[in-house]
């Protein structure tokens, strides 16, 4: 497969998608840290650091068996971000098949087809690497969420009752996933 790859996105505007780099760093902070009251709390807990540590982060990921795809509009912001993580860090050889999927576009950038895509990158580059299925866990007050990896083919595993506490409300959290034949 193609390691960059480029595309008109609904408004007609150039989207590249390329692993990212170290010295992408600052740009993904800042586009996770982008308003939006129902981010990515998967990738938060990842990338809530600072620049160092991020930086430091991406430079050791095993990029065989882990994906860190960024979205790039035309002003070369990063505007989205995929990680796509080995079950497990790869550690138990009864979950190294699974890839754990979280995604995260700031906000202008949404409904216009971009996640799809990045979806579709990374299940691309995952039957590339062997790996057999993909997952995610997504609340289920998210619906524009839901709906991009039903479209992308994911079907519901189980969902975790009240989950996720949203100041004082719990929400549930469903596990989803997508068997690669
Ligand atoms: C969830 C998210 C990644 C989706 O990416 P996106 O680029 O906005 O999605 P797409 O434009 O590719 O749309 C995919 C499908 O979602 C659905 N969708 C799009 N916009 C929607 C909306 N406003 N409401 C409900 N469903 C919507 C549609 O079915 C759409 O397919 P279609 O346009 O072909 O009908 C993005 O909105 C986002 O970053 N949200 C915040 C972070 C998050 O929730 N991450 C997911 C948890 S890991």
């Amino acid at each position: 497969m193609e390691e960059i790859q480029s595309f008109l996105n609904r408004k007609g505007e150039e989207i590249t998608l390329r692993p990212a780099e170290p010295d992408d760093a600052e740009g993904i902070i800042k586009a996770l840290k982008s308003a939006a009251p129902e981010r990515s709390y998967v990738l938060m807990e990842q990338f809530g650091k600072d620049i160092k540590a991020e930086r430091e982060y991406i430079s050791k990921l095993s990029r065989s068996n882990n994906l860190l795809l960024v979205g790039i509009a035309g002003d070369n912001r990063i505007i989205g971000i995929l990680e796509a993580i080995q079950s497990d860090g790869g550690q138990r050889p009864e979950t190294a098949h699974v890839l754990n999927i979280g995604l995260h576009l700031m906000v202008d950038f949404r409904g216009l087809g971009i996640g799809s895509r990045m979806m579709q990158y990374t299940e691309e580059w995952a039957r590339e690497h062997q790996f057999r299925e993909l997952e995610t866990s997504v609340f289920t007050t998210n619906k524009r969420s839901l709906n991009l990896f039903r479209k992308a083919g994911f079907l519901n595993e189980c969902t975790k009752v009240k989950r996720i506490r949203i100041g004082n409300e719990f929400v549930d959290e469903v596990v989803i996933g997508k068997w690669l034949d």
